[in-house]
């Protein structure tokens, strides 16, 4: 099977060693990423934006893979965002203390504060992706955050917002009432329930945020991706965390799923959908919402061969640690 152009659009690289260890498997599979800005030290600057994109290229040596970068959302003014919109793909917002490295984000949605960043924005055409989930009840951060999308969406109609790694059934929905709202999906959403986090022994290289929700929310999310649907792109948040931070008292949210997604990706495709929709999901509908152009295309050529999951990359389990896949990206 042949994918044209794989797009990740919701990637964390990190930085120094651990980018060193993670951005080849990306690079290698995919065209283009849309890299997270929560650094330790959230990405708010160009210059620093700039710098750390020259050493995500680096990370990637040579492989055709392109950056697409985003800072961190906070009140921009104008004259910034305009020096700024050459260099940047998105900007993405984090509620305060939601999830890692997120304690810089913001703590009010109130309309009128965002209003001067968010019309820039829009006049700009910056999308804007959020990491949409409030204070509540963890299995209800996600859909009380719905009424803030709605909010979103309506005060600011030229906007483009897309509501990140979703999980609910409600927001699978939500999708289709607001024409600039979109969505990105994760693999690991496509095939995980709680049950898989902590249903039976606790499995902590599950453990994300959003955290995996129901079954019915799973069947919404896979409705979605499985049939192609044009306002869903993937987006992996692949989000890798040394070992002895997962396997700990006070575990780190994320799943590293970068070295595994095509092949995953495909078997899953073949067995509920078609490949048309796959190339729907992988890369033509991130095409078409946001504009992208790429000068050379890259054909990404999975072969029918079974291989076994590393258990470990470096110091980081990934998803699917240790299991045997029936795909492999050819070299
Ligand atoms: O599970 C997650 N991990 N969710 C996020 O939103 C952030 C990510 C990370 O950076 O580790
Ligand atoms: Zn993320």
């Amino acid at each position: 099977m042949k994918l044209k152009n794989p797009l990740d659009t919701h990637l964390h690289l990190r930085d120094e060693s651990m980018l060193a260890l993670v951005a080849p498997f990306s690079a290698k599979d995919f065209k283009a990423g849309v890299i997270m800005p929560n650094l330790i030290t959230p990405l708010t600057e160009i210059d620093v934006l700039k710098a750390y994109k020259e050493r995500i290229l680096k990370a990637c040596k040579n492989e055709d893979f392109t950056p697409l970068m985003t800072l961190f959302f906070k009140d921009y003014d104008e004259q910034f965002l305009e020096k700024a919109k050459d260099e940047l793909f998105a900007i993405k917002l984090y509620p305060a203390g939601i999830t890692t490295n997120s304690d810089n984000g913001i703590s009010s949605f109130d309309i009128e504060k965002l209003k001067p960043t968010l019309i820039t924005m829009s006049e700009l055409n910056i999308p804007l992706l959020v990491h949409g989930e409030t204070n509540d009840f963890v299995m209800d951060r996600e859909a009380n955050f719905a009424k803030i999308y709605e909010k979103l969406a309506k005060n600011f109609p030229k906007l483009k917002i897309v509501m990140e790694h979703i999980t609910t059934k409600v927001l699978c929905d939500l999708l289709k009432d607001y024409e600039n709202l979109y969505a990105t999906i994760t693999l690991h959403h496509l095939m995980i329930t709680l049950d898989d986090v902590v249903g039976g022994k606790m499995d902590p290289h599950l453990f994300c945020k959003p955290i995996a929700k129901r079954y019915e929310d799973k069947d919404a999310l896979c409705e979605l991706a499985f049939s192609g649907y044009e306002k869903a792109m993937f987006g992996s948040d692949s989000a890798p965390h040394p070992l002895h931070t997962k396997e700990c008292c006070g575990c780190a949210a994320g799943v590293f799923s970068a070295p595994v997604i095509l092949p995953v990706l495909v078997e899953l495709f073949e067995k509920h959908s078609n490949e048309t929709n796959l190339q729907k999901f992988i890369s033509d509908n991130a095409c078409k919402i946001h504009n992208l152009k790429f000068e050379k295309d890259k054909i990404v050529i999975l072969e029918k061969q079974e291989w076994q999951v590393a258990q470990k990359y470096g110091d980081v389990v990934p998803f699917m640690a240790g299991k045997t896949l029936n795909f492999k990206v050819a070299n």
